[in-house]
């Protein structure tokens, strides 16, 4: 079974949640030969996930906009972002905050204007800094003209653009939950669907006398992309921003794009969501094969944008929640088709296992779980480039998903350093999301009055929504954190902004925005963190993941070893055996102020929770 959604994660935590040796003689198979230093940007890129309303306001309305992310380039240069992907920033009714779409070739006024953006969009060329747009393809508001048409009568330019049924007789006559009366009499929905975002995914419209269908929100119908006119309108609005400059898109939800022709019933999951609905599986409404042909006139479209020309190729990144790594290959299509040049892999950094996953529940550091899916990222995506990720809009930031409340704030700083290494010293492209380099927090409201996400409101208090890991942007220390002048921001700014902030880290030299920077300077410049295929080491050792970063010619083997436990630990390496040639290690990051900047590479000691990458010579 395939597990679509973030919420999903969230919502599972009441289902609760092999080790595989890599000899060295694989080691030719990791080999990607144009991964070389002048192939696609998207190769080796950092994609920062910008939430617009959260990030800089730059108008005194307490919610982030436009011209706030371009008076930010500065600094996302000198973190050394290459791309930004900014969330929905479309007209929108903001019922999912941007994620129902009523105009996919416009801006909202709350975010700016047109202008705004290409003035964005050329400011960010200046900075080196390419911009990735949110498209939600699978639906629209329900405000949108195209669905205001479609719910209008039967007979429109727009029938068929949505997902309309009759439904089915009412056994009982109009005493069924969600029974309406239509031309033939009582009708309930034509299935038990339920919504990833709770309840029925069926709602009665009453001048068509039909249900629509909607994965999430009722004010989210999902398009009908059986209907060819709805991808040429899609695919026209991508053009639209692509003719602008943009250099690609994430695809939201883009395994939901089709559900079951025939509308069969889901397998019950055997409890009711935080709305009371019965909770159903999602085989017949995700994941269908049809969405991977859309996925290749998709890639061709956009491949045939020029190459010589900056931002040079057009990147499709996919909101790609697997159940595996077989799964996730699927998404990348294949040399002749391909599809996605990066679906996200979500099995390092949102711990999944088989059909049940969770995020980690607090305090994982689940070194099991890192070396599988590590590994698998490394030998079973058919040489693809992997795109890691461990925090986004959807799920509690990793900060507080890795550490437990009890650990001093030396072990969480360190944790959050070890999660940064495996995030950019990874043979992958690396995904963070706003604040992640600061160490922001979750911040879940504490009272139901407070919560802006609908999930939160409708699920109290079992589900309490997304709004904890979209607070405002901590830049500086003063009362609104620099992220507005407005003293009602639209949601609150957490008080650990005093210390958790933009100033006060740049400042500190063992802060956490100072590893990140660190390490995206390091991978950029180290051959063998770039380009380097990986191995790995002493795969069974318990406490410390360790795997050596193998240069092309000419360059020296980088080893990144990290200790996931509290207590120091002693590593034994054999090299040689491997076929690395060096006998020491010369640190060029190294979480452990007090240690010898150069060690034994046969045996070495790694303080609790410390991360060491360095050179093997
Ligand atoms: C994706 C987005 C999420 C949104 C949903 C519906 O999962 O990341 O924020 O609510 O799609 O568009
Ligand atoms: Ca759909």
């Amino acid at each position: 079974m395939s597990i679509p959604l973030p919420i999903r994660i969230r919502t599972s935590l009441l289902l609760i949640a092999g080790l595989l040796c890599l000899a060295p003689a694989l080691q030719g198979q990791l080999t990607d030969a144009t991964d070389s230093i002048d192939s696609a940007w998207w190769k080796h890129a950092v994609i920062y996930e910008i939430y617009p309303r959260s990030f800089q306001d730059s108008n005194g309305d307490g919610i982030g906009d436009l011209n706030g992310i371009t008076h930010r380039l500065d600094y996302l240069q000198h973190v050394g972002v290459d791309a930004i992907w900014i969330a929905p920033m479309y007209p929108s009714p903001q019922v999912d905050f941007g994620y129902d779409i009523s105009n996919y070739t416009a801006v909202d006024p709350q975010y700016g204007t047109l202008a705004d953006f290409d003035r964005l969009l050329a400011a960010a060329k200046t900075h080196h800094i390419r911009i990735v747009l949110d498209m939600v393809l699978n639906h629209t508001s329900d405000k949108h003209p195209w669905f205001v048409d479609s719910a209008s009568s039967r007979t429109n330019p727009h029938a068929d653009w949505y997902i309309w049924n009759d439904g089915k007789p009412d056994p009982t006559n109009g005493k069924a939950r969600n029974a309406h009366r239509g031309p033939k009499g009582w009708v309930v929905p034509p299935n038990n669907w339920s919504s990833i975002f709770q309840g029925s995914t069926w709602e009665w419209v009453e001048s068509r006398q039909q249900f629509y269908y909607h994965f999430f929100y009722k004010q989210q119908p999902d398009l009908n992309w059986r209907n060819p006119a709805v991808e040429k309108a899609m695919f026209d609005s991508m053009r639209f921003w692509l003719d602008r400059g943009v250099a690609g898109f994430r695809l939201d939800a883009i395994d939901t794009l089709f559900e079951d022709s025939e509308l069969r019933d889901e397998s019950l999951l055997g409890h009711n969501d935080a709305s009371g609905f019965p909770a159903t599986g999602y085989e017949r409404t995700s994941n269908l094969p049809e969405v991977h042909d859309v996925l290749r006139r998709m890639r061709t479209m956009i491949d045939s944008y020029p190459r010589a020309a900056w931002p040079n190729d057009r990147v499709l990144i996919g909101e790609t929640y697997t159940a595996n790594t077989a799964e996730l290959l699927h998404w990348y299509g294949t040399p002749t088709h391909p599809e996605l040049q990066l679906p996200m892999d979500t099995l390092v950094g949102f711990h999944q296992e088989g059909d049940s996953f969770t995020t980690a529940p607090v305090g994982a550091l689940n070194l099991v779980y890192f070396r599988k899916y590590l590994t698998e990222m490394q030998t079973e995506l058919a040489g693809n480039r992997p795109l890691l990720v461990f925090d986004n809009h959807d799920n509690p930031r990793s900060w507080d998903r890795y550490t437990t409340p009890a650990q001093s704030p030396a072990e969480k700083l360190a944790i959050a350093k070890l999660i940064a290494t495996v995030l950019l010293a990874s043979r992958s492209d690396a995904l963070m999301y706003y604040g992640q380099e600061l160490g922001m927090t979750t911040e879940t409201p504490k009272r139901k009055q407070d919560v802006r996400d609908p999930i939160g409101i409708t699920g109290w208090p079992a589900e309490k929504g997304r709004d904890g890991e979209r607070t405002p942007m901590q830049w500086t220390a003063a009362p609104l954190a620099g992220f507005t002048t407005n003293r009602d921001p639209w949601l609150p700014i957490p008080p650990n902004h005093n210390t958790i902030n933009v100033a006060s880290e740049t400042a500190k030299p063992d802060s956490l925005l100072r590893w990140y920077r660190q390490l995206i300077a390091l991978r950029r410049s180290n051959p063998a963190l770039r380009d380097g295929t990986t191995t790995f080491l002493d795969n069974s050792n318990p406490s410390v993941l360790s795997y050596a970063r193998i240069a092309p010619a000419g360059s020296k083997t980088v080893l990144i070893s990290m200790n996931m436990t509290a207590e120091s630990q002693t590593v034994h390496l054999d090299l040689a055996s491997t076929g690395i040639h060096g006998t020491h290690l010369y640190a060029l990051l190294f979480d452990a102020p007090d240690s010898a900047a150069t060690m034994d590479a046969t045996s070495f000691t790694l303080p609790p929770f410390t991360s060491l990458i360095a050179e093997v010579r």
